[in-house]
């Protein structure tokens, strides 16, 4: 019998401490004006020193479980799959502390590193293992602290990230049909351009050496005019691409998920596609470019403001580091949301 992935949960956190504009122009020489007008963002939620990336999986992971209707113990899920470029530590992978303290049980519990995109690329392998029989449900999370790995000397970096999470439940179907069943998803990569976002240090290219690496290494560093136009072109087709596949045609989209790296980005790509910028969900004025945890954190956001409704028709996309980027479509289904 031939099983689909669907939406069955979806839940999301944001770390208490609120970071304003107002905040890091005293700062950095920055002001309200350049980052509203530069990028759309007023504020962004940063986690507080000794706060790592799997203390917010663990609590969006909770609540995605909880809007599913799914106990923290083992069985619940057959995997944990964790999107992030932020991991606790560079060994091991995070996932699997995040699936034991969740209780989930000695499950397959495994990272995906594709940046900003690592969402759609978890989306893609948990829709697939489900697809494949593997598993029946998958906890899916996208979580980032972006705020420890923020050159504290790049203005430019440090007012657009933020830090949280956002997680899905997917649910195995036999009904192709039913709302929430993940219909078709496009994913791509150029790795040519791995220098416009990068943090070139404390990995196999700088070998440990005695004496602690450059800190300067460490620090996430990105080509934001060029990533923009990359940004525009790559969601746009990609999304175009994935839309002739499952024969939408882009005026029957009600909501475009886009990732939340930049308000002009999100026109142009809404203005690229020919949708209406109106249906572009929006919630980068208050959380910031949250990376992997983006697309969660923003349907999770619409889906409580009441602006994903059951029965339409919704287009993910995202950009990110890699570079990659992809696209996933889905009609939203009904959910309790956490
Ligand atoms: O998450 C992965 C995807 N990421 C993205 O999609 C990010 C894409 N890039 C962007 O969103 C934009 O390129 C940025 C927001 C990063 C930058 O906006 P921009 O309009 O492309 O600005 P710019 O880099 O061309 O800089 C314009 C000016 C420069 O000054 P000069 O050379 O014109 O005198 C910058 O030095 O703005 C200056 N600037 C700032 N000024 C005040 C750069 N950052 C700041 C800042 N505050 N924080």
């Amino acid at each position: 019998m031939a099983h689909f992935a669907a939406l069955a949960g979806l839940g999301s956190y944001l770390p208490p401490r609120l970071v304003t504009n107002a905040e890091l122009a005293a700062r950095f020489d920055t002001s309200d004006e350049w980052i509203t007008s530069r990028t759309g963002i007023r504020t962004r939620h940063w986690a507080t020193p000794g706060v790592a990336t799997s203390d917010l999986a663990v609590e969006a992971g909770h609540r995605a479980l909880k809007s599913a209707d799914l106990p923290l113990e083992p069985g619940a899920v057959d995997a944990v799959v964790l999107a992030t470029t932020t991991p606790d530590h560079p060994c091991p992978a995070t996932a699997p502390q995040v699936a034991a303290r969740l209780g989930l049980g000695t499950i397959a519990a495994y990272d995906i590193a594709a940046v900003c995109s690592g969402f759609l690329y978890a989306l893609a392998v948990a829709s697939a293992q489900i697809a494949a029989g593997q598993a029946r449900r998958v906890l899916v999370i996208g979580a980032e602290t972006y705020s420890t790995i923020l050159n504290p000397a790049d203005r430019t970096t440090s007012v657009i990230f933020g830090d949280g999470a956002g997680a899905v439940v997917l649910s195995a179907t036999p009904d192709a049909d039913r709302p929430g069943v993940v219909l078709g998803v496009e994913l791509g990569s150029d790795g040519s351009q791995q220098d416009l976002i990068i943090i070139p240090g404390g990995g196999s290219r700088e070998r440990a050496t005695p004496g602690s690496p450059d800190p300067q290494g460490r620090y996430f560093a990105m080509q934001g005019k060029k990533v923009f136009a990359e940004a525009v072109t790559r969601m746009g087709d990609s999304a175009s691409a994935l839309l002739d596949r499952v024969g939408w045609p882009v005026e029957s989209l009600d909501h475009l998920v886009g990732h939340q790296a930049n308000i002009r980005i999100l026109a142009a790509l809404a203005q690229r596609l020919g949708i209406d910028e109106e249906r572009a969900v929006v919630n980068v004025d208050r959380v910031g470019n949250t990376s992997a945890a983006s697309i969660p954190l923003a349907l999770s956001d619409a889906a409580a403001a009441g602006t994903l409704t059951a029965g339409s028709r919704v287009l993910l996309t995202a950009f990110g580091g890699g570079l990659t980027w992809g696209a996933a479509v889905l009609t939203w289904p009904h959910l309790n949301v956490a």
